[in-house]
């Protein structure tokens, strides 16, 4: 992934930011060693930019679509409380094996739930509400993610959906593959979107974050 920043203000932005705690750091050291896709963790930047998030929103329940190797997991059980739930959705089994070994090193790890599964399924299955929805799975689907995550969140709640940016692809017109039409797609809805006030914001390769509006109207 191009970052869309330059290399040195990323990194600089990154020493000046709440540091990663060394499970983190070790999980994402060992998914560049082994696995065919490491990009796709949100690393120590966006890790922080989440957990922030989390923090502000004094968030209690997680719902994450996209675990990966479980490193953003990580960083919101490290912010919820001791009787908080991060439950974190998933299909592929490697992914997860690496995960699940992590989530034991870590002291917060026992409050992560590992949903396995196609996502839309296991949210059919969920009830809310949520305090943050992280969107970070098949592009193709956000929308329905989108839509489902509305239902879940409670009315204080925040929703973020990764990759709102497409390493600056959602400038091309055409999109140049189907997942990137589905992001530009969402992203005009989301603006658009009476229910929700919206931010997309330029950590990484973008996060839209959007909040249910209240009686504020
Ligand atoms: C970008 S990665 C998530 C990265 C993770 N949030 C992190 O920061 O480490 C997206 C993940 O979504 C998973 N995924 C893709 N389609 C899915 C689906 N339909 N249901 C559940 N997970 C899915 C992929 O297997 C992949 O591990």
């Amino acid at each position: 992934m191009d970052f869309l920043v330059v290399p040195e203000i990323e990194a600089y932005a990154e020493a000046h930011s709440m540091p990663e705690s060394a499970v983190c750091r070790e999980l994402r050291d060992e998914t560049y060693r082994t696995m065919e896709w490491p990009q796709m963790v949100v690393g120590p930047l966006e890790g922080a930019f989440l957990k922030m998030t989390a923090q502000m929103v004094q968030a209690k329940r997680v719902l994450e679509i996209g675990m990966f190797t479980g490193y953003s997991a990580l960083c919101f059980a490290e912010v919820v409380p001791d009787d908080g739930r991060v439950i974190t959705c998933e299909v592929d089994h490697e992914s997860a094996a690496l995960a699940r070994h992590y989530f034991a090193r870590s002291p917060h790890g026992n409050k992560i739930e590992v949903r396995m599964g196609p996502a839309l399924e296991t949210l059919a299955g969920l009830s809310g509400p949520f305090d943050l929805i992280f969107i970070d799975a098949d592009k193709i689907n956000y929308l329905n993610y989108y839509e489902r995550a509305l239902d879940l969140i409670a009315p204080t709640g925040v929703i973020l959906l990764d990759n709102a940016l497409r390493d600056g692809d959602v400038l091309k017109h055409p999109a140049p593959e189907p997942s990137t039409e589905a992001i530009q797609s969402l992203n005009r809805r989301i603006a658009a979107d009476t229910r929700v006030t919206a931010v997309l914001v330029t950590v990484r390769d973008g996060v839209m974050l959007v909040k249910p509006k209240g009686d504020e109207g």
